[in-house]
């Protein structure tokens, strides 16, 4: 239908509201929590996003506003915003990715944890409709504690029947762009070319830049500088935290981290090949049910989750210092979705 389309219409070469190629099939992306500091930003990169045919925009409140603002943009995704509860079915319906920003963000003083008891409901809660109206979407949970809330939405999907481990990813993104920026500046190389893996979890020491493996490859960096570059990583999060100062957490490089994670997730469901990134997800590397690494996306989601490669002593030890925190986060949320 797209290519009869086109060539039915040679002579417009911009009907931008029906733009569609056989090469990018149509896709529709949700995002859960829209009109929030993530979400909007988030809502803006996936409006910029070729790959993205459409585009819904869902919030307690406030996203009618969101969609009439972003849908503006002459881009291809035709964006709709939806309102409260009784209008999730709507936005989530024929979703191929959904990308889970709700909830509230941390203040000075708090940890991820601290957001357990508010985040943890809005997840299942979320997630139980998912199940209902989009059971075969890649879910990108974005919402914390990322530890917790990812094996909440497992739970979720599995009492619904619904649950596939290869459609099921905690956004750890954030870390990685952290990693890169920050040892691009230490090492002195061209950012754009940096690669980092960051493994584990996505909460203080859970989070484990494996900079061992970085490229271009440093030789200048003694082990100190590995230390402080591995803590920055670490709190990074808090950085932003306490800059913010009472005014939330990480809303605009987490959104260009989420949209770059869901691009690699629409990338591999249109059968783009070697599309990798760092995830947390159901995994085998360790003896965690979860755990991130990096990921080979594919159009089923998870195509592959890979090894961590070879580590450093200091890295070796961070791996197993992080274990049994990453452990007990997880339990905490496998027993509240069970609990409640
Ligand atoms: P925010 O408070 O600005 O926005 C959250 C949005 O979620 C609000 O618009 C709110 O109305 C909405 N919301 C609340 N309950 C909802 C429900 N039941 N259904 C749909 N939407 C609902 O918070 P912000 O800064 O956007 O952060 C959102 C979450 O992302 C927080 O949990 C934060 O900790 C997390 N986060 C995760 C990061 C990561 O690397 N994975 C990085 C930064 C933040």
């Amino acid at each position: 239908g797209a290519a009869l389309r086109r060539n039915a219409a040679p002579s417009r070469p911009s009907h931008r509201s029906h733009y569609s190629t056989a090469s990018e099939p149509e896709r529709k992306v949700a995002i859960l929590g829209a009109a929030g500091g993530i979400g909007q930003p988030l809502a803006l990169l996936m409006k910029l996003n070729p790959l993205v045919s459409s585009l819904s925009l869902y919030d307690i409140a406030n996203t009618p506003g969101v969609a009439a603002d972003v849908s503006h943009i002459n881009s291809r995704a035709q964006v709709e915003g939806y309102a409260g509860e009784e209008q999730l079915g709507k936005a989530l319906e024929g979703s191929d990715v959904v990308i889970i920003p709700a909830g509230v963000p941390r203040k000075p003083g708090m940890t991820r944890d601290d957001l357990f008891n508010i985040n943890a409901g809005i997840v299942k809660s979320l997630c139980t409709a998912i199940a209902k109206y989009c059971p075969s979407a890649l879910v990108n949970m974005i919402s914390n504690p990322v530890n917790s809330t990812l094996p909440i939405a497992a739970e979720v999907f599995k009492k619904a029947g619904t649950y596939d481990e290869k459609k099921l990813f905690g956004v750890t993104t954030l870390d990685v762009v952290r990693a890169k920026t920050f040892y691009a500046g230490k090492a002195e190389v061209p950012v754009a070319e940096v690669n980092v893996p960051v493994v584990g979890g996505h909460a203080g020491i859970t989070i484990l830049p494996l900079f061992s493996q970085a490229t271009p490859k440093s030789n200048n960096l003694a082990d100190e500088e590995i230390k402080a570059l591995t803590k920055r990583t670490q709190d990074g999060g808090t950085e932003v935290v306490e800059a913010k100062a009472g005014k939330g957490s990480a809303t605009l490089s987490m959104a260009y981290a989420g949209a770059i994670f869901a691009d690699a997730c629409l990338k591999g469901l249109n059968g783009v090949p070697d599309i990798v990134e760092c995830s947390f997800v159901q995994s085998s590397v360790t003896e965690l049910p979860f755990f991130a690494s990096k990921v080979r996306l594919g159009k089923n989601g998870v195509e592959e989750v890979l090894g961590l490669g070879p580590l450093s002593d200091y890295e070796q030890q961070g791996l197993e210092s992080l274990k049994p925190e990453l452990k007990a986060s997880i339990e905490k949320g496998i027993k509240f979705a069970n609990q409640n």
